[in-house]
């Protein structure tokens, strides 16, 4: 007998067709000589509803086994329904109960909970109907994702985890070590001696697998990683990770022009594939968390984004009429507050931002050469600020050099980067695209650790 997954069924199945499901039960009703059961296996926000009969043998026995979160099989044939609801529905001939769920103790009920408390059964919130949304909307945005730079021809690349540098040079690093630093006896300001250490030089959790991604585009050309980068940045916002995933192209041959033009692509691919492949969980969105998702998503989809620069933003800044909380001044960084007002307000599109100063940005991006502003770009999407972080990279040996040393950097740590300057240097660029907060903008969640199944912040590491 077809073993069959749920969502698959409820769009093609047919009555008479004979087979078999597995999975959880959300709810069970009982009546006069039946009983329903909602099934739910994951594939779909809907559930399949299984009838059974009280002729089934053991009926009573199973009944009560048949509790919210018990795991379940059933085999029968579909019928179509009679009941509003569903058009289809599953007659049990038999019912096999895996495992109980003790209704008395099992922390989800019928009733809707908060998302903070979901957050404290982060092993099991998966099971309701938000969060099933919501990584299933993950999963499509991760295969959106692939398609988009497979179709164009790109490598994906795997870069490291633990690497040598801070790709950023914003200090935020974990440490990796072998040696057991609580443990080694030595004064409160005296160095660790990393030469008994497993790499014999301090290493950290990446922060951007740009700088190999670099490595690897002056061999390919065009190059794409998709992985997990970390901060310890103690940021404890609803838009900040200390472990999130990052999509990173990078691309030879390439200015700041063609960036910003795969950069909007992209986006629009991914809302778009999205959409198409995921029509019932998006309306679940736009229902119950942000009644503004579709017409985000259609907004993504039709227009083109704003471009200004940098300086233009500012000047707008200074001009709005809203008290901000963060001073705004040409210098400063924009913070989040900025930036959601440009997209949200000003825009109510996203907006890329061009040529920041210098000196709020990382070394590798390249010198304008009114020597202040830089060739970097930063998506800024409403209700989200920053999505997407990107530049051209600095392919000029002498001026990367003297950037390197502006910044406090050591030329001799970075010295096969510096490499890719001495031997074919072309003039290249890419982004990075911050995963959870796409899949925040695509859902509508308020909080970043509700768009990833196993939030890593501050203070918080359960697992
Ligand atoms: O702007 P960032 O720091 O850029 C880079 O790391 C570049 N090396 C990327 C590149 O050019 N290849 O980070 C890129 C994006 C941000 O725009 C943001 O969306 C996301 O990563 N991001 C975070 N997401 C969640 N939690 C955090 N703590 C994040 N920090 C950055
Ligand atoms: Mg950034």
């Amino acid at each position: 007998m077809a073993n069959r997954r749920i969502a698959e069924i409820l769009r093609s199945g047919q009555p008479d067709d004979s087979l078999q499901v597995q999975g959880w039960v959300r709810t069970k009703r009982e009546s006069k000589g039946f009983a329903f059961i909602e099934v739910n296996d994951g594939s779909s926000l809907a559930n399949l509803q299984v009838v059974i009969n009280q002729d089934l043998p053991d009926y009573e026995a199973i009944l009560k086994k048949l509790n919210t979160g018990a795991a379940v099989e059933a085999t029968g044939v579909l019928v179509a329904s009679l009941g509003k609801g569903q058009r289809i529905e599953l007659k049990a001939e038999t019912v096999k109960v895996y495992g109980e769920a003790d209704p008395d103790t099992y922390p989800l009920q019928k009733k809707r909970h908060s998302f903070e408390f979901l957050r404290t059964i982060g092993h099991l919130r998966s099971r309701t109907n938000s969060f099933g949304a919501v990584f299933r909307v993950r999963n499509a945005c991760s295969t959106a994702i692939h398609q988009f730079f497979q179709e164009r021809g790109f490598l994906w690349v795997h870069t490291p985890i633990i690497t040598a540098s801070d790709c950023e040079g914003a200090g935020e690093l974990f440490s990796v070590t072998s040696l057991d630093l609580k443990n080694i006896p030595r004064t409160e300001n005296q160095a660790v001696d990393y030469s008994q250490d497993f790499f014999a030089k301090p290493t950290y959790l990446t922060v951007s697998g740009q700088l190999e991604a670099e490595v690897m585009a002056m061999a390919f050309s065009n190059v794409y990683t998709f992985g997990p980068t970390f901060r310890a940045e103690n940021s404890n916002t609803s838009r900040h990770l200390a472990e999130f995933w990052m999509v990173e192209p990078e691309m030879a041959f390439c200015d700041l022009e063609g960036d910003m033009d795969l950069a909007e692509a992209f986006l629009k691919h991914i809302f778009k594939y999205v959409l198409e492949t995921c029509p019932e969980d998006m309306e679940f969105f736009n229902e119950r968390i942000d009644k503004s998702v579709l017409a985000t998503a259609e907004n993504i989809i039709n227009n083109q984004f704003e471009r200004l620069t940098y300086t233009e933003a500012i000047k707008l800044l200074e001009k709005a009429d809203v008290k901000f909380e963060y001073p705004v001044s040409w210098g400063l960084d924009l913070q989040s507050e900025h930036e959601r007002y440009l997209a949200e307000q000003l825009f109510k599109k996203p907006a890329i931002v061009t040529d920041y100063p210098a000196q709020i940005k990382a070394f590798y991006m390249r010198l304008n050469d009114d020597e202040k502003t830089v060739r970097a770009m930063d998506i800024l999407a409403p209700k989200i600020g920053e999505i997407v972080g990107g530049s051209q990279r600095e392919e000029r040996l002498e001026v990367l050099e003297r950037r390197v040393l502006a910044q406090g950097l050591k030329p001799e740590d970075l010295w096969w980067y510096l490499d890719l300057r001495r031997y074919g240097t072309v003039p290249h660029a890419g982004f990075g695209l911050g995963f959870e907060r796409l899949v925040q903008f695509m859902t509508g969640m308020g909080n970043i650790r509700d768009v990833i199944p196993f939030p890593r912040t501050p203070q918080s590491a359960e697992f």
